[in-house]
């Protein structure tokens, strides 16, 4: 599927990734729905793209927000083509037990809620919509890319929440692809490494420090433009399907 003139929803587009993932399909000709809870970043990213591109406030483990949202798409552009699952949060650093008891229940929720429930809810909404679409010669009606992480393959220690919610990403694939084959939706995963945003240079400088080190070559944090490069390569590659994608500079994470 060509970026050109296809419809992308991105969610967590406001920042970092997403945004690296707006850039990228506005750059290429594609027009693009911003899903995020960052109305003042995502007003701006969708005023500078003025015409390609909208903001919706969505929070997307609410089905009636995320629902809004699409509607707002297919308002503004017609169709609902791919979508880059993009919104999570790191949610809380801690042992499953420390010094001051078992990890609160609700620390665990909370992550899962937004970065695993999330990301299907999405999912299962924006491919509701994919299916409507006339295949293209190719036989394709949509591609659906979800974010996991490094920490979903090879969780260290304090990451448990975030390391469960990522797996739960991972998990999912699979049963994706089969469920939509027959209707021309493509399915991948992104694990990317340690990435320059928001949320990956908010790492305590040690935890930085030391991710950094892990990393084989480039021995750097990643940019958001390297990631987009790779989400773009996923949507216009017809025979990518169902494939864990590690974009790390070769990091295996140590346990700790
Ligand atoms: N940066 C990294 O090093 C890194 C590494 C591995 C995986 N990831 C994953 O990549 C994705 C993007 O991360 P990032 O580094 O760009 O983070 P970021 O904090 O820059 O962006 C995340 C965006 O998601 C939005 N968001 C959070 N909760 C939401 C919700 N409930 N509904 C809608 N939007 C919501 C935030 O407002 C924010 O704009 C995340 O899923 C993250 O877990 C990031």
């Amino acid at each position: 599927m060509q970026i050109n003139d296809t419809v992308a929803i991105v969610t967590g587009g406001a920042s970092g990734l997403g945004e690296g993932a707006v850039e990228h399909f506005i750059a290429h000709g594609g027009r693009v729905a911003i899903f995020d809870l960052n109305a003042g970043k995502g007003e701006a990213l969708a005023e500078k793209h003025k015409g390609k591109a909208i903001f919706a406030k969505v929070n997307v483990s609410d089905e009636a927000s995320v629902t809004a949202g699409i509607a707002a798409t297919k308002e503004a552009f017609g169709a609902v083509h791919v979508l880059v699952n993009c919104a999570g949060i790191p949610g809380k650093i801690g042992r499953i037990v420390s010094k001051k008891g078992p990890m609160p229940l609700d620390d665990f929720r909370k992550v899962i809620d937004i970065n695993l429930i999330g990301t299907f809810n999405v999912g299962r909404l924006a491919a509701a919509e994919m299916l409507k679409n006339e295949p293209l010669e190719t036989g394709e009606r949509g591609v659906i890319i979800n974010i996991s992480s490094l920490a979903g393959i090879e969780g260290q220690m304090g990451q448990i929440c975030y390391a469960a919610s990522k797996a739960g990403v991972i998990g999912m694939m699979l049963p994706m692809v089969r469920d939509l084959s027959q209707f021309g939706v493509r399915v991948l995963t992104v694990a990317p490494g340690l990435f320059e945003t928001p949320m990956g240079a908010g790492a305590p400088p040690e935890v930085k420090d030391m991710l950094i080190a892990t990393l084989e070559f480039p021995r750097r944090m990643g940019q958001p433009s390297e990631f987009a490069a790779l989400v773009g390569h996923l949507v216009e590659n017809a025979y990518m399907n169902g494939e864990l994608i590690r974009i790390d500079a070769g990091t295996r994470a140590p346990p700790r």
